[in-house]
């Protein structure tokens, strides 16, 4: 087999990236510079301040990913990029440097969809078995998204308000955990214990869709109405019950699909995929299904990185889709660009 090499861009929110990924599995440098310290202070991502960070920070990336891959321009097959959805001005970096690129190297520029970015992050473990699901969890998007064969997506439920890491990252700002909270959370979640019983919204409902701001805002209630009475909550007990309720919804709606659409794999994705609490849930529930494999993704990869959009362009490359330098960043890009390119 050739050996084929895609150098990837991700900038769609607050990291700049750059990877170089070898036959579309294997990672030979995934450069991540992370902008988390400079949104902190205002408590969540600041678009401008996210451009500004990318422009600063994605030709060193590009410079670090080559050396740390030891491959040089001459060695590439194809650039690929996350072009949406995401932040407009953030995501017009990423678009405009892999341009430049292939420009300049008279590479192909594979356009990239940053969910399937983190649904195809899985195939950096192991190969993805058809059909197969996935649970895409992260800061902007919740989503139950069915793949009947390769380059194939289906939104079969997704979340009608706030997504599930929105909701992380608020209820934290409640209990002064800087941003992003999840992951804070999701530690003091297992110290606790779930004695709020906070709604489970839509759980039982007829369909595979999610909502999370009537619990986020039974919590924020219940934190107030403390403070004026100046009662103190247990902030472990406080997390656990949160935690509780939105991995209890994501994993039966999951469960439930996976009843309705039998699946070779579940792939949990997204950067709420680092979760403990959903971790483990789905490794028991996936347990009783003798047919389906569990596929987690290392930590290191649930959070937005090149890697994953690598993993993807591959795909998208042996597919024959690419663009020309007309391509444009898509803020609210779907799932119907497949192919439309
Ligand atoms: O995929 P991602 O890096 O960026 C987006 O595309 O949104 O996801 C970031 C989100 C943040 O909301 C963060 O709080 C959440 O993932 N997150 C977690 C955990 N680690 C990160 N949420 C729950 N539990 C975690 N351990
Ligand atoms: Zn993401």
């Amino acid at each position: 087999m050739n050996r084929n090499l895609i150098l990837a861009f991700e900038t769609s929110c607050d990291e700049t990236s750059v990877a170089v990924i070898e036959n579309g599995d294997k990672i030979l440098s995934n450069i991540v510079a992370t902008q988390i310290k400079s949104h902190q202070r205002f408590g969540g991502v600041v678009p401008e301040v996210a451009s500004r960070h990318h422009i600063e920070q994605i030709t060193g990336c590009i410079d670090d990913a080559l050396t740390k891959a030891n491959v040089s321009y001459d060695d590439l097959t194809a650039v690929a990029v996350t072009y949406g959805p995401g932040l407009v001005g953030a995501l017009l970096i990423g678009v405009t440097a892999a341009k430049a690129v292939a420009w300049a190297h008279n590479l192909p520029l594979i356009p990239v969809n940053h969910i399937a970015g983190h649904i195809y992050g899985a195939r950096l473990v192991k190969p993805i078995e058809f059909p197969a699901m996935a649970l895409v969890v992260s800061g902007g998007h919740t989503e139950l998204v069915y793949m009947k064969e390769e380059n194939s997506f289906e939104i079969i439920g997704e979340t009608r308000d706030d997504a599930a890491g929105e909701a992380y990252d608020k209820v934290g700002r409640v209990l002064s955990i800087n941003y992003p909270a999840g992951k804070e959370v999701d530690e003091l979640a297992h110290k606790g214990n779930d004695t709020f019983n906070f709604p489970r919204a839509m759980d039982q409902d007829d369909n595979f869709d999610f909502s999370f701001s009537g619990l986020k805002s039974a919590f924020i209630n219940t934190v107030h109405h403390a403070d004026q009475i100046h009662e103190s909550l247990s902030r472990e007990d406080l997390a656990a019950s949160f935690q509780q309720s939105v991995v209890d919804v994501l994993a039966d709606k999951t469960v439930r699909a996976l009843h309705e659409y039998p699946v070779k794999q579940l792939i949990l994705a997204g950067g709420v995929a680092a979760n403990r609490g959903i971790r483990e849930r789905l490794t028991d529930e996936l347990a009783k299904f003798s047919n389906t494999e569990l596929v987690l993704v290392p930590l290191s990869l649930c959070g937005d990185n090149a890697a994953m959009i690598g993993a993807a362009g591959e795909m998208l490359y042996r597919h024959s889709i690419s663009s020309d330098a007309t391509l444009n960043a898509d803020p609210s890009l779907d799932f119907d660009w497949i192919g439309e390119a």
